[in-house]
């Protein structure tokens, strides 16, 4: 068969990603443009920067992928775009690019979910089995999805409040450590000892997330002792609230697998580059005696190699998007 080339879009965020990719599985260049320093400044993305940010640069980092491909637009045979769900300025940017290259160069448009992407970037190196576990841990999600193939999605379970990175975030906001939270948590905890009790959560027979209380629970902890003028141990501080969360992942995830007979998991987001997090959770697996596949960890955060991977399947399957494709903030899978 002949091998297909895909160029791929993602802008969802504050990143603006471009990456081609052969057959669903090789990534040939991707370029990651990212705004962090940008919006480091202000504490959080901010939407209106982040749009006009990637209006700017998304042509220079088109080209700069083309060259690092040894590629020209001509030999391109689809384009894709991450179409939702996402900050609907930012993705708009991706979409009327996409779909201005596809009108150009007559080749197929194909609108990818971000979330289709983050599990799909599972694909890039390695051979997956269905069925599968796959459990998205970013941003904006906590979700624990069932497929029977490449295709088929079926929700378990999901976070009933806060996405684990968006607590991950606002916990590193309650410490005042610097924007984006998630890392720079994950080095603290490094450092810290599990000191600071916290509370259990959801322990229910659902296979739903919960880490609102989490939060709430270390941002009262934070203001009494502020209160109190008592000296807050950041990193002990880091390392208990990680490893609360991670106990309730772990919990859930394990119920899953053992309820279903599900024999791989597959884990994507933002939040699996945490070393801590892939570590515990293979742990697990390997006392199920479950296969645990994970991306290595730049296809963890948003990246466009993942959106050329998930738009793979789409191409193979005839799924096309039409030039009146329009940007979504929110959209199930
Ligand atoms: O998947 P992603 O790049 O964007 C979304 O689709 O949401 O995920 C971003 C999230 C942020 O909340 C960020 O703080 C978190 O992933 N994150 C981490 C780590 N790296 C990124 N959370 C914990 N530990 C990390 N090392
Ligand atoms: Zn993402």
């Amino acid at each position: 068969m002949k091998d297909t080339y895909i160029l791929a879009i993602e802008s969802s965020c504050d990143e603006t990603s471009v990456s081609i990719v052969k057959n669903g599985k090789e990534d040939i260049a991707t370029i990651i443009n990212s705004q962090i320093n940008v919006h480091t400044k202000y504490g959080g993305v901010v939407p209106e920067v982040a749009s006009r940010l990637h209006l700017e640069n998304i042509t220079i980092v088109i080209n700069e992928c083309l060259e690092k491909a040894n590629m020209k637009l001509e030999q391109i045979d689809a384009f894709a775009c991450t179409y939702a769900p996402g900050l609907l300025g930012s993705l708009l940017v991706g979409v009327e690019t996409a779909k201005t290259l596809s009108y150009i160069f007559k080749k197929p448009l194909i609108a990818v979910n971000h979330m289709m992407g983050h599990i799909y970037a599972n694909m890039i190196g390695n051979d997956i089995k269905y069925p599968v576990l796959s459990l998205i841990i970013s941003g904006g999600h906590t979700d624990l999805i069932i497929m029977e193939n490449e295709n088929k999605f079926r929700y378990l379970g999901q976070t009933l409040d806060d996405a684990i990175g968006e607590c991950y975030d606002k916990i590193a906001r309650i410490m005042s450590l610097p924007y984006p939270g998630g890392p720079n948590v994950e080095k603290y905890a490094l450092e810290g000892k599990d000191t600071y009790q916290m509370p259990t959560i959801l322990n229910d027979n659902s296979y739903n997330f919960s880490f609102s209380g989490l939060k709430s629970h270390t941002n009262n902890k934070v203001h009494n002792m502020k209160q109190r003028n008592e000296e807050i141990n950041k990193y002990d501080l880091a390392c208990s609230f990680q490893n609360a969360a991670v106990k309730h992942l772990i919990s859930k995830t394990k119920k899953a697998l053992i309820d279903t007979q599900i024999k791989t998991l597959l884990i994507s987001g933002g939040v699996a580059s945490n070393n801590f997090i892939r570590n515990s959770l293979k742990e697990m697996c390997n006392e199920l005696n479950v296969q645990m596949i994970m991306p290595e960890k730049k296809y963890c955060t948003d990246n466009a190699t993942m959106i050329g991977a998930a738009a793979y399947i789409l191409y193979k399957n005839n799924e096309f998007a039409s030039l009146d494709l329009n940007a979504k903030s929110t959209v199930s899978l």
